[in-house]
């Protein structure tokens, strides 16, 4: 039954109706509606109906008129640092020398309340100028980053999952904690935060050689007394930080072990790069049901390497796209699906725009375990979505109108599109970007 209260668009969608486990089974769960109408109601999907099926059973005057736009579902970011938000684009340094050049000294910051408050308002309105609507979040070692992010993310109602870093060694000491700190920290977060509106917890020990074995049995006993929640880490992003973690960790059978070891692997652990994995850690990886954070941005800025995006399919590994900002480039989620295509061509692999969009969407919701509330128009799930424009500049008008079908448009979209596509942002049912005329302002303003 039709709602007086229920909130009506009409314009063009895009989306997957079901997760898929190949490339060709996102062409096959794809669904384009030229024009149909998306049905809201408390936040959540109703219906998404072609126009000519529900045409004089509406009130038109009711229906916000969208035409020439296209709906996607809200873009799903794996894996990104919010405090790295202000050191975006540094020079010169692959991973372990950028982490204490540029990283650490930044993060060292985070023990002010207000300027992880400040940061955490300028971090999400830049999630939602890109379309982005939920994201799996890095805050720094200090619980008061978390506290920040969270207080924000809960005022937008958003899905969002986030963690304090764990570390205890091989960082400045400003940033380093005991064990048992890491501990009551993390636990007091856990119970504060997880399950708190849209929020969830994770667990986020920073990654092997920051973490002592007395940390990462506390990440374990922590995940035991509170299965649900989260890990995230990074795992074998570039060389010399595997080899650094094989010295590091000389009993344990590589890099990933050292996780799997603390039984810090499974259904929602996340793990960031996963660049240079040997055969029996992809196989650790499928046989845990772990999921993996692509990040082409940063893997190409930090010269990490080159993911084998088809090694995830044939291993069957969940992956979601990750922009890791900011060792990556851009919170854009179009500019990261082109890079990723061009990590692919590198290789001899051809990443559709199909496939693209599914691991932006709903394969990202999957590799979070959220593809039950997030991730398509299906009815019932949570009303996440962006506006995209699908030409902004001449440039882009040339393009898409030489361009035959919905796929050549997609595909352009991915390779010339940025925030500029990005018309409008919604969370749970209502348009959070852009913001109402009087908060523009406040948007606009950089933090002191
Ligand atoms: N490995 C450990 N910490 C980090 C980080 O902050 N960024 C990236 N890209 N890799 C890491
Ligand atoms: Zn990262």
């Amino acid at each position: 039954m039709p709602h007086a209260s229920d909130t009506l668009l009409r314009a063009s969608f895009f989306d997957f109706d079901d997760i898929a486990r190949t490339p060709e089974e996102t062409l096959a769960r794809a669904r384009f509606v030229e024009d149909g109408v998306l049905r809201v109601r408390e936040g959540k999907i109703v219906s998404l109906t072609p126009w000519h099926a529900v045409r004089d059973a509406i009130d038109v005057e009711a229906v916000t008129d969208l035409r020439g736009k296209l709906i996607v579902p809200g873009f799903v970011d794996t894996h990104i640092h919010y405090p790295q938000t202000e050191m975006i684009g540094a020079f010169g340094e692959q991973l372990l020398e950028w982490l204490d050049r540029y990283t650490f000294p930044v993060e060292s910051q985070y023990h002010c309340a207000t300027h992880a408050a400040a940061m955490s308002d300028f971090f999400l309105q830049q999630l939602l100028a890109n379309g982005t609507t939920t994201a799996l979040v890095f805050g720094t070692v200090h619980k008061q980053s978390v506290d920040a992010l969270f207080s924000a993310a809960s005022a937008l109602n958003m899905r969002l999952i986030a963690g304090k870093v764990m570390m205890d060694q091989n960082a400045p000491a400003a940033l380093l904690e005991t064990p048992e700190e890491s501990y009551q920290h993390s636990r007091e977060l856990i119970r504060r935060w997880h399950h708190h509106g849209r929020l969830g917890y994770a667990l986020t020990p920073r990654f092997a050689p920051t973490s002592s074995p007395a940390l990462l049995a506390n990440v374990q006993q922590l995940r035991e007394e509170f299965p649900d929640v989260w890990l995230q880490t990074h795992l074998s992003e570039n060389p010399q930080e595997v080899a650094w973690v094989k010295t590091l960790f000389p009993e344990h059978d590589g890099y990933l072990d050292v996780y799997h070891h603390y039984r810090l692997t499974g259904k929602r652990s996340v793990f960031a790069h996963c660049l240079h994995l040997e055969d029996q850690e992809w196989q650790c990886l499928h046989d845990t049901d772990s999921a993996i954070a692509f990040c082409p941005t940063s893997n190409l800025f930090l010269g990490s390497g080159l993911f084998d995006l088809q090694r995830c399919w044939q291993q069957r590994v969940r992956v979601g796209m990750g922009t890791d900002v900011g060792a990556g480039t851009s919170f854009n989620l179009l500019e990261t699906l082109g890079e990723a295509y061009k990590v692919g061509q590198l290789q001899q692999y051809k990443l559709s725009a199909c496939e693209a969009f599914y691991h932006a969407t709903l394969g990202g919701a999957h590799a979070l375990d959220l593809a039950d509330n997030i991730g398509n128009f299906n009815p019932g799930k949570e009303a996440d979505f962006v506006v995209l424009d699908l030409a902004v500049s001449p440039l882009q008008q040339l393009r898409h109108q030489n361009s035959k079908d919905v796929w050549e448009r997609l595909f352009v979209l991915m390779t010339l599109g940025d925030d500029r596509n990005i018309a409008q942002t919604w969370v749970s049912g209502q348009r959070v970007w852009p913001r109402a005329p009087s908060a523009c302002c406040t948007a606009a303003k950089l933090p002191g």
